[in-house]
């Protein structure tokens, strides 16, 4: 320092200058860093989900009371997304209300009892249904290591059982049970932490079981945010390739995300013919009658409309955007499966908004061929859209769509349109038939939606749950149960269909 001071006689002004200059960015930088520290829920800036952080919090060291294994079954919309071409639909109707749909990720869920209880987590390994031919798992969706170690600081995640407790499950059985939906804490903390503690090892084998979802301690609640919008982020080249379809997005301005249900076996599975020719709506019911699993009992389609559980044909969708006032120049993402009669079906609303693109039509067939196969990289392609859009529509409710508006709140309540569609298709119907002119109409539709739009909103109680009462307990069906995995280990010790046969002898027994 100091000889190269002697060399430069005149180089002491210049240090002064560069000290200011440097003490003074070190301010601005330190004024951003405390804005952020302190930013709360109101002035949270929007954020992009790219952002990653560069170090993380050091490890908890905590008195581990077991293992706790996950089993998410159901497709990967049973997790944090969703898939389109699977019995979960039969979930999602059948309860008939939106607010108790999906509205949590399970494995955030699992995540926060696994800190609440002091265990370790092992990595959910994602089931395959027999129906489901797309074998992704954890890994293959989501950035393991990432998980793993974004979460440190409260719970220890592991990739998979330690080799001494392997060891043990060839001699002895694995315990799994059942955890009822959206219990509580104490619930897990009376009936499950026992169970851990007797075992050293656990199994959840079917965790649709939702944690309550009021109530909760606020770190626990935090923590749920964190596992769903921070800890759970996908593979490299999922999220690069997502990242590549939003470049070329904001590069021609504000866009909207479109999530359009209207694949042929969403039709096929609600029900819903609205808009429909006879042969089409002979087509999807004839599909639907093709499923075991889902209902084979005529549906009301009129019916079901007015209540508000069927998606929005495109041609209604169409109407609803340009009700809204979204201009025909906007960019238009849709994400969605393969549309039903696309070619016919669209062309209403692709003539309204002439910029309507999807991730086909964004990227190089190369670039997307890495994850055709894969419906659930697919989905995860959209999904990283949807978050970054400017504006989001969701036409039907699912677990994506509510994961999306999730998501979009935690990034700082950006615009989430979530149409009221009972009250949608009556003014629909009433513009169609002519008791509502445009002005009248336009206007009703944007009255309906004013409120919301992404923005704080109370969770809906559900007064059933937690279910803590005895006489619910009893006919529950969380039986915990002794699975031998002996000589199964080249199947994947956790394979679904063992599982799911299980089940149904548990069930059969209540
Ligand atoms: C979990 O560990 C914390 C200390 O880290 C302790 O205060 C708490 O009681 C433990 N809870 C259980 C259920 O073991
Ligand atoms: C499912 O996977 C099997 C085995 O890989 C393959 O032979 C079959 O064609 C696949 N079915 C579908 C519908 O993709
Ligand atoms: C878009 O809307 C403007 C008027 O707002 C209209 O002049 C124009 O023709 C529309 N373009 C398309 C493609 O519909
Ligand atoms: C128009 O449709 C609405 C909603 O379905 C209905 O209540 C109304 O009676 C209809 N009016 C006419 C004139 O058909």
């Amino acid at each position: 320092m100091e000889s190269a001071a002697a060399k430069q006689p005149f180089s002491s002004a210049c240090i002064k200058f560069w000290a200011v200059v440097i003490s003074t960015m070190l301010l601005i930088l330190w004024v951003c860093a405390m804005q952020l520290a302190t930013v709360d829920d109101k002035t949270m800036v929007p954020k992009s989900a790219f952002y990653f952080p560069n170090s993380f919090p050091p490890q908890r060291i905590y008195e581990s009371n077991g293992y706790l294994i996950i089993s998410p079954d159901g497709g990967l919309n049973q997790k944090r997304l969703w898939v389109r071409t699977d019995s979960n639909f039969q979930e999602l109707v059948d309860t008939g209300t939106e607010t108790s749909s999906g509205q949590t990720d399970r494995i955030s869920d699992m995540v926060a009892i696994a800190r609440y209880l002091n265990v370790t987590l092992v990595v959910p390994k994602f089931a395959h249904g027999k129906d489901r031919n797309d074998t992704c798992e954890f890994a293959d969706i989501f950035d393991v290591n990432h998980f793993i170690t974004s979460l440190r600081d409260e719970v220890k995640i592991l990739k998979e059982l330690p080799s001494e407790q392997k060891t043990k499950l060839e001699s002895e059985p694995l315990y799994y049970m059942f955890p009822m939906s959206f219990a509580s804490l104490e619930y897990y903390h009376q009936r499950v932490l026992p169970r851990i503690q007797k075992r050293g090892i656990l199994l959840f084998a079917q965790t649709d079981a939702r944690l309550a979802n009021n109530g909760l301690p606020r770190e626990l609640q935090r923590l749920r945010c964190r596992a769903s919008y921070e800890a759970l982020r996908y593979t490299q080249p999922i999220e690069e390739t997502g990242r590549k379809i939003v470049d070329v997005l904001r590069e021609k301005g504000p866009f909207l995300v479109l999530h359009l249900r209207y694949e042929k076996d969403l039709l096929a599975f609600t029900g819903c013919d609205e808009g429909l020719t006879e042969e089409e709506a002979a087509e999807v019911k004839q599909l639907r009658y093709s499923h075991d699993e889902w209902k084979c009992k005529p549906i009301d389609s009129k019916k079901k409309r007015r209540r508000g559980l069927c998606p929005l044909t495109p041609e209604d969708t169409a109407l609803v955007l340009q009700a809204l006032g979204i201009d025909n120049t906007t960019t238009v993402y849709i994400a969605a499966g393969e549309m039903y009669n696309k070619e016919n079906r669209m062309a209403h609303l692709a003539a309204a908004y002439p910029n309507l693109v999807t991730k086909q039509t964004m990227l190089k067939p190369e670039e997307l061929e890495p994850f055709i196969e894969h419906a659930h990289q697919m989905a995860a392609l959209d999904y990283i859209v949807a978050i970054e859009s400017d504006v989001y529509v969701p036409t039907f409710f699912g677990n994506m769509e509510e994961a999306v508006a999730g998501h979009r709140r935690y990034l700082g309540y950006k615009t989430t349109i979530s149409l009221d569609r009972r009250l949608v298709f009556g003014l629909i119907d009433q513009y169609k038939n002519g008791t509502l002119m445009w002005d009248e109409f336009s206007l009703s539709v944007n009255k309906i939606h004013d409120d919301g739009r992404g923005k704080p909103a109370r969770r809906t109680e559900n007064p059933d749950h937690p279910v803590t009462t005895e006489a619910k307990r009893g006919k529950s069906k969380e039986l915990e149960q002794a699975i031998s995995i002996v000589g199964q280990k080249e199947k994947g010790i956790w394979s679904y269909s063992s599982c799911k046969i299980i089940r149904q002898q548990g069930r059969n027994g209540k």
